[in-house]
């Protein structure tokens, strides 16, 4: 018996969608089921367990050599993984805690409620809504969203209670690790720390808050959660509830990444890549889903400003073994183009490559 979808104007939510099917031998409605790819294969556990864990602590410390060391391994995982989970980033499990609590509570105020947010261009500064953009897709994904610019001007929901004052503090530590860890990223580029704050006036950065929420899902082996794809920005700095989801492309296979509690997920983003000339690829990930659990995951993009041109930095394009690999592109521009079509792998950023590799 398949799952009713109920589909009026607007897409109904995976939460609703969920909640209206009383049956547990449900299946999944046709336009959730995604065409298998005969390439796709999940990497062995022993690959996760090499995923590279910077401690902030360490790469923030006084003492030279541990920093040196830190910056080394920061640069490296950069380089090979595009991924990175960091530890002892000093943000209090207890903010983090009721900020994953508000967010259950927001995905659970009822349809009337949320349509308040739904929002209708790419870049109003609060949408709500499901998959990732239901006017481009003829197949959905198993997610549902909330999407709120938080800097540099702060937007939010007015609901539930509470929720706005934890996130602006929230988001406000995360820029602060964002920012950090860019200091040393631009250090391992050989450029100076404060770089990118500079030339991508890094002072009014767009930051945007991202609430997934992934319900238990009939026939998770032929759902999506989200499409591989990577992300805008420069570093999209994400947690989940615990309940696990996210792969990441490497050596052409998918590798689980499992986070030990309170830990952040670090992806590099496609405006590093640019940036750095293609010396640090923006990573390719995606989002599984599961027939159990609610998986909630909060991903805070962290951008350069919006009007910002963004271009490879001189310093890294000016030998001929390496010239500009990229087209220089407004960010709002690249925002504008990511958001408003289909969600797919590197294509935006394909658009601008000059070498095609
Ligand atoms: C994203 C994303 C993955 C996840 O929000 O861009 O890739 O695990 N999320 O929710
Ligand atoms: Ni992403």
């Amino acid at each position: 018996m398949a799952l009713a979808t109920h589909q009026t104007q607007k897409m109904t939510c995976i939460k609703t969608l969920v909640s209206q099917s009383s049956h547990s031998n449900a299946t999944l409605p046709s336009n959730y089921i995604h065409p298998i790819n005969p390439d796709d294969s999940v990497a062995n556990s022993e690959l996760e367990h090499l995923i590279p864990t910077i401690d902030f602590s360490v790469l923030t410390s006084t003492d030279p050599a541990q920093r040196s060391k830190a910056i080394h391994d920061l640069s490296k995982a950069c380089q090979d993984w595009g991924f990175f989970l960091v530890i002892n980033h000093g943000v209090s499990e207890s903010l983090m805690k009721d900020v994953m609590d508000s967010c259950y509570n927001f995905f659970n105020l009822t349809d009337e409620e949320k349509k308040l947010y739904e929002g209708t261009d790419v870049l109003d500064p609060i949408r709500c809504g499901t998959s990732f953009n239901t006017s481009k897709e003829k197949i959905f994904f198993w997610r549902d969203f909330l999407k709120v610019l938080v800097h540099p001007d702060f937007h939010f929901p007015d609901k539930p209670k509470g929720f706005s004052e934890l996130v602006l503090e929230y988001v406000k530590r995360i820029r602060e690790v964002a920012g950090e860890l860019l200091r040393a990223i631009s250090i391992s580029l050989g450029l100076e720390a404060s770089y990118m704050h500079n030339i991508l006036n890094l002072e009014s950065s767009l930051q945007v808050f991202v609430a997934n929420l992934y319900p238990p899902c009939p026939q998770p082996e032929l759902a999506l959660g989200m499409p591989p794809h990577s992300d805008h920005g420069l570093l999209n700095i994400l947690v989940e509830n615990g309940v696990g989801g996210l792969q990441i492309q490497h050596n052409r296979k998918w590798v689980n990444v499992k986070a030990p509690p309170n830990s952040f997920l670090v992806n590099t983003c496609d405006h590093l890549e640019i940036v750095s000339n293609g010396r640090y690829k923006s990573v390719v990930h995606r989002a599984v889903v599961n027939n159990a659990t609610t998986r909630i995951s909060l991903a805070i993009a962290n951008g350069p400003s919006l009007d910002t041109m963004v271009s490879p930095a001189p310093a890294l394009t000016n030998d001929e073994n390496n010239p500009p690999a990229y087209t220089p592109i407004k960010y709002k521009e690249y925002l504008q183009l990511q958001q408003g079509n289909k969600l797919d792998q590197k294509s935006i950023l394909d658009r601008i490559r000059l070498q095609k590799e």
